[in-house]
């Protein structure tokens, strides 16, 4: 048996200079666990070509959707980035990751913080409807350099707003706070100020951090991980993982080239 699924590109969007979004279709045999990641990519010469994405889409979603930026000399993504409707992306059999819900201690809110390519696992959990049994409220942040690189997170949130299942839900227990570092916005600065500095709750409408409440995802570029982690770790929060659920767990962005 093959190591990999053979599945068919159905569409592809191209969202600034730098990421896309593809969906294909999802052999019935790939199950995963949402937030998790598998290895995709092509096959170029005879051989796969194969990086770690995390799947955007649902366990329950008939088909798969990956988010992605492009590198013009990327092995991967400069190939990736020409894949076209009715193309063929090899999908690893196996997923894994430790973005899961279960890698956490019970909880009220829950944080899911990220940087670029980061917001991918958390498009795949914020649409799960266990999620929102486990936790009060979800707050999903989205850093990036340019106001331009959120528009795929902010079409997802609205899509998911105007959802017959989805939609009430999300108006009860569901924030969106995309934040900018590189041109103005309405909100503004790193992720890790804005926890630092506690402004990321005043500008919800929320209570301050709390390790007794709150449970945290990262997922986006390794500095930013780096030092969450210093600031979490700092108040006492412990990272979890698949033996020792914590108060927070972490996950890279992955593809890099
Ligand atoms: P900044 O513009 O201040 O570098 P990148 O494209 O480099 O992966 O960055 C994506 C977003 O993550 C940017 O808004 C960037 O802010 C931010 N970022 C990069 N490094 C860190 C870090 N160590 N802590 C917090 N945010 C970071």
């Amino acid at each position: 048996m093959s190591a990999f699924h053979r599945e068919k590109v159905l569409s592809v969007r191209h969202w600034t200079d730098t990421l896309f979004s593809f969906t294909s279709t999802r052999s019935s045999a790939f199950r995963f666990q949402n937030g998790q990641f598998a290895m995709i990519g092509l096959e170029v010469d005879g051989r796969p070509l194969l990086r770690a994405y995390s799947m955007a889409s649902a366990n329950h979603e008939e088909e798969l959707e990956f988010f992605s930026i492009k590198v013009a000399d990327g092995p991967l993504t400069s190939r990736l980035q020409e894949i076209k409707q009715g193309d063929t992306i090899l999908v690893g059999r196996k997923a894994t990751g430790t973005l899961i819900a279960d890698n956490l201690i019970p909880g009220k809110r829950l944080l899911l913080l990220s940087t670029g390519t980061g917001l991918a696992p958390f498009a795949s959990l914020i649409k799960d409807p266990d999620v929102y049994e486990r936790f009060e409220t979800v707050v999903l942040v989205h850093g990036c350099r340019q106001v331009s690189e959120l528009a795929y997170g902010e079409q997802l949130v609205a899509t998911l707003g105007g959802d017959e299942f989805f939609g009430p839900l999300m108006r009860e227990k569901f924030i969106y706070y995309p934040t900018v570092t590189r041109e103005p916005f309405r909100n503004r600065g790193r992720i890790t100020d804005l926890i630092a500095s506690q402004q990321l709750f005043g500008d919800i409408g929320l209570a301050p951090l709390d390790i007794e409440t709150d449970r945290i995802m990262l997922c986006g570029s390794p500095g930013m991980l780096e030092d969450l982690r210093v600031i979490f770790e700092a108040r006492g929060f412990l990272e979890g993982n698949h033996s020792d659920p914590g108060h927070f767990v972490i996950e890279k962005a992955f593809v890099e080239r």
